[in-house]
């Protein structure tokens, strides 16, 4: 219903004599054809009949017109690969099954798209309109099982210039490979601007050819594991200028910019191992590069530090044509220009008020380089806080007040605000046993994300130049978490980046959510299934012997279930209320919008000892204060568990334990390394002291101080940086009740978690 009332809002009347489909009367009225167009048109309208699209047809470019010939390749190239059609393309004027064609004065990036019974044409007055007409026909043509496409006249252009993703390249490196998939991934959504992190504390990922170093020692790192853990493998990696070049030529063909960044004056740990010179000459101790958080080290500011950094900006030049150069600015705690008299001494010399002031006047020098190149320069919102040239343009993190303060000020400004726009975040409770950092940010909070803030004047929301989504890949590791954790969160970033303001309806845009997965399935992409996949609230009856299961999903649709094992089709049971049944079960569900089955589905074995076993997934920390879904650091090779914890307090709640019965509980625990600086955070994590040399888990029931219920020493744990269970007789209880899992330790490092929890019957 939803979906019929923003479709109706984007019909318009068509010149041309296309009319609308006639209801019968009595009988109730057809839906119009979905339309399967992500990110939604500016403006649709239906026609009549449709045009079939076949092997053999042809796309018609003029003489000369590079950009339609680039185009049309983009769109064969799409319909070969996601549906084996092999189209031709033919230089000519006329008389092809799809045509492009020059439109002078339609808007920048925008294009009209013309579908007949007889033929289609695309038109734009720009390469990337053509490009994205290209992009709009192909969704059409697949997005049901015929390659057929309803007769349609779109009109559309973009609502935001820069439509974004941010990618962390330095923490976690991705294949080059995966990279060019992530491009496809974008610009077949129509996003536009890949920016691109390459440099950070714990990684320098570009090669520099005048300064080898950064990448023989600054692209390389020991992860960390716990203490007394065997030592990980080195692990990094960099991307060359041969292979940066042709990444660059991928994405422009496909109208994505890579906006290269790099850091400075803080998150330079690896380019200041590199070379100590471009440091405050504070020593480095050995693994450091391998926490995460926030680090102390700085450069200095010195003559031969600015011309390194102008010597890197000049090769990063070379290699990205991008206006825009990112140069980073954040977190840069100032405490080593601070102590150091030399600084101190420049800062007098200088006339400048701070440290702070000393940041503004090393970006103004950077600007002016970049200036001098015809660049302009972009930076995190605290580049704000030392004063900017007026030309600057401010990525605004730490909410949106950087956004406001920037077009307030007169900077261009792009949106990409935590925690909503940070991707790393994980995307459903438990997180789909993936790791992440530990606040839900769901498809649909993306997709609520205001990009144009009512704070601003009409003239002040002319500097919001767009909104990205920001990757940071501390708890990402590898090509596939990076997929799954950026998609389908970007394709809410691509539609709030493109598409009017209204309507906005959530539910036809999770419609098309699902088709575009569908076809980028196609593309190599695995995506996060959160949105539509059923999760399930389980209790446990132990009188009864009933478990009773509450089902949801995040966008609310249709679920349908079965309890025989077979997968639920479009005519399984329709899930109305809770579902009680005896153990051993089965229960598998899947969401369902229009008959269609949504991507994602929940599945399940009940039996006597599962319901009364919760995975760490299924636990919730106690106080939620920073939350990270932590991969083991064990095995070296090989599936890891994942452990919500809550770093600053690690403590769990198995929500309404049944422990009727229950003489024993088997604990599987974890151990990490502490490798966060949190400053002096830490200094406020506190634990119970061991009665043993190893510590101790303690098991409360309804609070999680006081007497335990269970003590389960943490001793043979100690030795196995993998998951070791635990076992412990209990004291007995009836009926349900929350049980409280903490451990006593002398301090966080190694911090452990909860794997699971299984309770025990006696046999
Ligand atoms: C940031 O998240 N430090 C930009």
């Amino acid at each position: 219903m939803f979906r019929l009332a923003a479709f109706a809002l984007t019909l318009l009347a068509l010149a041309g004599g296309m009319e609308k489909a006639k209801a019968q009367p009595g009988a109730a009225p057809a839906p119009p054809p979905a339309l399967a167009v992500l990110p939604r048109p500016v403006s649709v309208a239906a026609g009549a009949g449709s045009f079939q699209l076949r092997s053999g047809g042809a796309i018609v470019v003029a003489p000369g017109d590079q950009g339609a010939r680039r185009a049309a390749q983009r769109l064969a190239d799409l319909l070969l690969r996601t549906r084996g059609l092999r189209l031709a393309i033919r230089t000519g004027k006329r008389g092809g099954a799809i045509g492009f064609a020059r439109i002078p004065g339609l808007p920048a990036e925008g294009y009209r798209l013309t579908v007949t019974p007889r033929g289609t044409t695309i038109a734009a007055s720009d390469d990337a309109g053509l490009f994205y007409g290209g992009i709009t026909l192909w969704q059409l043509a697949t997005a049901g099982g015929e390659n057929r496409i309803p007769a349609t006249a779109i009109e559309d252009a973009p609502r935001f210039a820069w439509r974004g993703l941010m990618l962390d390249s330095a923490r976690h490196f991705q294949s080059p490979a995966f990279i060019r998939r992530l491009i496809d991934w974008m610009a077949a959504s129509k996003l536009n601007r890949l920016h691109w992190h390459l440099v950070d504390d714990q990684g320098w990922r570009l090669q520099i050819r005048k300064y080898p170093r950064l990448t023989a020692i600054g692209a390389w790192r020991v992860p960390a594991s716990a203490p007394g853990a065997p030592p990980l493998s080195r692990e990094g990696g960099f991307y060359s200028q041969a292979e940066v070049r042709a990444i660059v030529a991928y994405a422009a063909a496909r109208h994505v910019t890579i906006v290269p960044e790099i850091e400075m004056p803080g998150h330079a740990l690896s380019a200041i191992r590199a070379y100590p010179r471009l440091g405050m000459g504070v020593p480095i101790p050995p693994g450091i590069e391998s926490d995460w958080g926030i680090f102390p080290w700085l450069y200095n500011v010195d003559e031969p530090t600015i011309g390194f950094l102008d010597d890197v900006l000049d090769e990063v030049m070379a290699l990205f044509p991008s206006t825009y150069i990112h140069v980073g600015g954040d977190e840069a705690v100032k405490d080593q220009w601070k102590a150091d008299p030399a600084v101190q001494a420049k800062i007098r010399a200088l006339g400048l008020k701070d440290e702070n002031a000393l940041q503004g006047w090393l970006v103004k020098r950077i600007e002016e380089h970049l200036a001098a190149h015809g660049r302009r320069l972009i930076g995190w919102d605290e580049i704000l806080e030392g004063g900017v040239a007026p030309s600057a343009a401010v990525m605004s993190w730490r909410g949106i007040s950087g956004a406001i303060a920037a077009a307030q000020g007169g900077h261009d400004t792009v949106l990409s605000p935590a925690p909503i726009l940070y991707f790393d975040n994980i995307q459903s409770p438990g997180g789909e046993g993936q790791p992440g950092r530990g606040s839900v940010v769901s498809l649909g909070d993306v997709y609520a994300f205001d990009p144009a803030p009512a704070t601003l004047t009409v003239d002040q929301q002319r500097h919001i130049l767009g909104l990205q989504g920001n990757l940071w890949t501390e708890h990402v590791r590898g090509d596939a978490r990076a997929a799954f954790m950026a998609f389908p969160r970007a394709l809410a970033v691509a539609e709030l980046g493109w598409s009017p303001a209204t309507p906005r309806d959530f539910l036809d845009f999770a419609d098309r959510v699902a088709d575009q997965l569908d076809r980028l399935a196609k593309l190599g992409l695995g995506a996060s299934t959160a949105a539509f996949a059923p999760i399930a609230a389980e209790s446990f009856d132990t009188k009864s012997g009933l478990v009773t299961i509450k089902l949801a999903n995040q966008i609310g649709s249709e679920m349908r279930y079965t309890l025989d094992g077979t997968m639920p089709g479009a005519t399984a049971a329709l899930y109305t209320a809770p579902l009680s049944f005896v153990v051993p079960a089965r229960l598998r569900a899947r969401g369902f919008r229009g008959g269609h089955a949504l991507p994602g589905g929940f599945d399940r074995i009940y039996d006597p000892a599962s319901v009364r076993r919760r995975g760490n997934a299924e636990l919730r920390t106690c106080a939620a204060r920073l939350n990270l879904a932590l991969e083991d650091d064990a095995p070296a090779q090989g599936r890891r568990a994942v452990f919500l914890t809550d770093i600053v307090n690690p403590c769990w709640i198995y929500e309404k334990a049944p422990m009727d019965g229950i003489a024993s509980i088997a604990v599987d625990v974890g151990q990490l390394p502490f490798n966060f600086q949190i400053g002096h955070d830490r200094d406020h994590i506190v634990f119970t002291p061991p009665r043993t040399a190893e510590g101790e888990m303690e098991v409360r029931a309804d609070t999680c101080t006081g007497e335990p219920i269970a003590v389960l020493p943490l001793a043979p744990a100690a030795h196995n940086p993998g998951v070791t269970t635990l076992r412990a007789t209990i004291r007995p209880l009836s009926g349900a009740h929350d049980l409280c899992f903490t451990y006593t330790a002398r301090g966080p490092d190694p911090l452990w978690a909860v794997a699971a929890v299984q309770l025990e019957a006696p046999r």
